[in-house]
């Protein structure tokens, strides 16, 4: 009988607080990012066919050897893990990804398509799919993207929930006390991750004395922040936000297309606003009352941004997080 068609999907992700002092160590907070998501659908391929991975945003298709190729995609990597995990013979399998997610911008892009690719797979072959499975493989992808990852890209799009992330740390997670609303502007501007992450890497090495108490202020912030979100204290998430994008500019990953975009939002009312993710391009994030949301969204437009999403970070309804 042929094997169903199957379905997986996983989500983008901001990072609030963080970013790059995360890697030395610091704490930081991000969320997943439903309005941007990556689909694999996994159907079975031609008899005798082999593995493929269609990945429509890249233009490529991949085939997914058997064994090790020198210099092969990291989703063909990605796939080899899961399939030696069943007895062979492998079975035929197209794996088609689509991603709406814009590559090499913050959003976790690798991630969520190496998350999608690994849970339809999963699916597809009856092995588990659960998070604390999936985690661990994540990573080991991201490591041949990024070399040194701090982990916490794939921790949030793989667990599809807002964490407090310290690397090597079993993941945290938090309440809400009241819905934070976010805009997210896309400056349009490809930044790859590996590159922010060097350049900040070299800054450190050259001068870790001047660099370490800028990642501490970092992780300061992220904790105050965390209190912050847990009591419901939005307001103070705006000065707290524009603290960690004055460090992150002394770390070098601010770019003048970014500083136009936070700029635009502050001017037309946001109450805070920093880059997210690698930085020097990519996406940055703006924290808004829900009455200014088209004002600075138009803003965020006029001022070039490509796009410009809504999300809510909604507090939830574990017994953990109801109010006394
Ligand atoms: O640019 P993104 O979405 O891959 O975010 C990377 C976050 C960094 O802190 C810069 C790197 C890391 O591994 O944590």
């Amino acid at each position: 009988m042929p094997m169903p068609e199957v379905t997986a999907t996983a989500p983008g992700k901001i990072i609030l607080f963080g970013e790059h002092a995360v890697v030395y160590g610091q704490p930081a907070i991000a969320a997943p990012l439903q309005a941007v998501q990556t689909r694999a659908i996994v159907r079975p391929g031609r008899a005798g066919g082999g593995v493929y991975i269609v990945a429509a945003n890249l233009g490529r298709t991949i085939f997914v050897s058997p064994d090790p190729v020198e210099g092969e995609h990291a989703l063909a990597t990605a796939a080899r893990l899961l399939l030696r995990r069943v007895a062979p013979p492998w079975p035929d399998l197209d794996i088609l990804l689509h991603s709406t997610i814009p590559i090499a911008s913050g959003l976790g892009s690798g991630a969520a398509a190496t998350t999608a690719l690994l849970r339809g797979l999963s699916l597809m072959l009856g092995l588990p799919s659960d998070p604390d499975t999936l985690n661990p493989l994540v990573f080991e992808i991201e490591r041949l993207h990024h070399g040194t990852p701090s982990g916490i890209d794939n921790t949030v799009v793989v667990y599809e929930r807002p964490i407090f992330f310290v690397k090597g740390s079993p993941i945290e997670t938090f309440c809400i006390g009241q819905p934070i609303h976010l805009l997210v502007g896309d400056t349009g501007v490809a930044s790859p991750t590996h590159l922010t992450v060097g350049d900040v890497r070299a800054l450190f090495e050259a001068d870790p004395a001047r660099l370490t108490p800028i990642f501490s202020e970092i992780g300061a912030i992220a904790r105050a922040a965390r209190n912050a979100i847990e009591a419901g204290d939005s307001a103070a998430l705006g000065p707290l936000m524009a603290a960690n994008q004055r460090l992150l500019r002394d770390l070098t990953v601010s770019s003048a297309e970014l500083d136009r975009l936070l700029q635009a939002a502050s001017r037309a009312g946001a109450l805070g606003a920093k880059l997210s993710g690698g930085g020097r391009g990519g996406n940055m994030i703006a924290l808004i009352e829900p009455d200014s949301r088209s004002s600075v969204s138009e803003a965020l437009l006029a001022a070039g941004a490509k796009q410009v999403i809504h999300t809510v970070l909604q507090p939830e309804a574990r017994p953990t997080c109801l109010p006394s």
